[in-house]
């Protein structure tokens, strides 16, 4: 495996490999663990050419987040790319993918108001500038996210409908730990006590899938509305029955019509914010 750091370097490199087969893009911030790898192998078994990018994207974290602290380990993240089927690592600098002067971005609409976007105002224009920025500069076939992160995958998919992008998103299920935490980069911010406080969430959210399935077609909801707020006060009542954390929110949503309807959950440990969501059907894919 090669690692690469401008985008002329990475254009080079990919330009023989586009004869060969698809290109597969699997962005990320590093820090990498099985839903990272998960990613990388269903890129492997996919495409003839498989790129990470690993780029901590500053415009993405909000001021007082964990942007200086977020975990970095090039070395570590590398050798478990090159163990997990990636050919090239494109890491470039801050200065690289925003140079001084650096003045645009791109904004998806709707699909970036609830949730994340109304607790995080302006990350998901971070998030779709820099991967609108990774789209144009390798121009990948596929690009590979985790699901674990669904109203960024419903923002992405937006972007590359509107945008007419001439690649494919793959969204790819969450992770899990067996005792069903979802792997996350920010775990490792999680005390051992925190940890089993943060398992909470994802109880919850199973305990809101199992209403919402059970007040289904052949269910007892009413309406559909019913049908969520049922879910959501199931959730609700095991995160509130856990006093080690702060609920941010627990809520259904369908975040654009292309995208599947989710119960997404945020909570507070201590010092660390958690996101998690379950599928509670299929989007449409037209
Ligand atoms: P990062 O948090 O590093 O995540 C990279 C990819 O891994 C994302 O698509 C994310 O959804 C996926 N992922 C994280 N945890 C996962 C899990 N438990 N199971 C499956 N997939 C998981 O998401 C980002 O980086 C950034 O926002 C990025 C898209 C790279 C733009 O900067």
């Amino acid at each position: 495996m090669r690692t690469v750091r401008t985008v002329a370097e990475v254009r080079a490199a990919l330009a023989p490999l586009r004869a060969t087969g698809a290109i597969g893009l699997v962005p990320t911030m590093g820090a990498y663990h099985e839903g990272h790898l998960s990613l990388f192998r269903a890129a492997r078994a996919a495409n003839a050419t498989v790129v990470a990018s690993l780029f901590v994207n500053p415009t993405q974290f909000l001021a007082g987040e964990d942007f200086g602290a977020y975990p970095r380990d090039e070395e570590r993240d590398a050798a478990l790319a090159a163990a997990n089927g990636v050919d090239l690592l494109y890491a470039p600098s801050v200065e690289e993918m925003y140079p001084p002067g650096f003045q645009t971005h791109v904004e998806v609409g709707e699909a970036s108001l609830p949730l994340e976007g109304a607790a995080r105002p302006g990350h998901f224009r971070g998030v779709a500038t820099v991967c609108l920025k990774l789209f144009t500069a390798l121009r990948p076939d596929r690009a590979y996210f985790g699901q674990k992160d669904a109203q960024q995958v419903a923002v992405l998919r937006r972007l590359v409908r509107d945008l007419d992008l001439e690649l494919e998103l793959v969204a790819l299920p969450t992770v899990r730990e067996a005792d069903g935490l979802a792997l996350s980069s920010r775990n490792v911010y999680l005390a051992p006590g925190e940890r089993q406080v943060a398992l909470a969430l994802s109880r919850a959210l199973v305990a809101g899938q199992a209403a919402w399935q059970a007040t289904g077609v052949t269910g007892t909801a009413t309406s559909p509305t019913d049908r969520a707020a049922r879910a959501e006060q199931a959730a609700r009542t095991v995160l509130e029955a856990e006093p080690g954390l702060a609920l941010d929110y627990v809520q259904v949503e369908r975040f654009d019509p292309l995208s599947p309807a989710v119960l997404a959950g945020a909570i507070r440990v201590g010092r660390t914010r958690l996101i998690d969501n379950v599928v509670l059907d299929e989007g449409d894919p037209q």
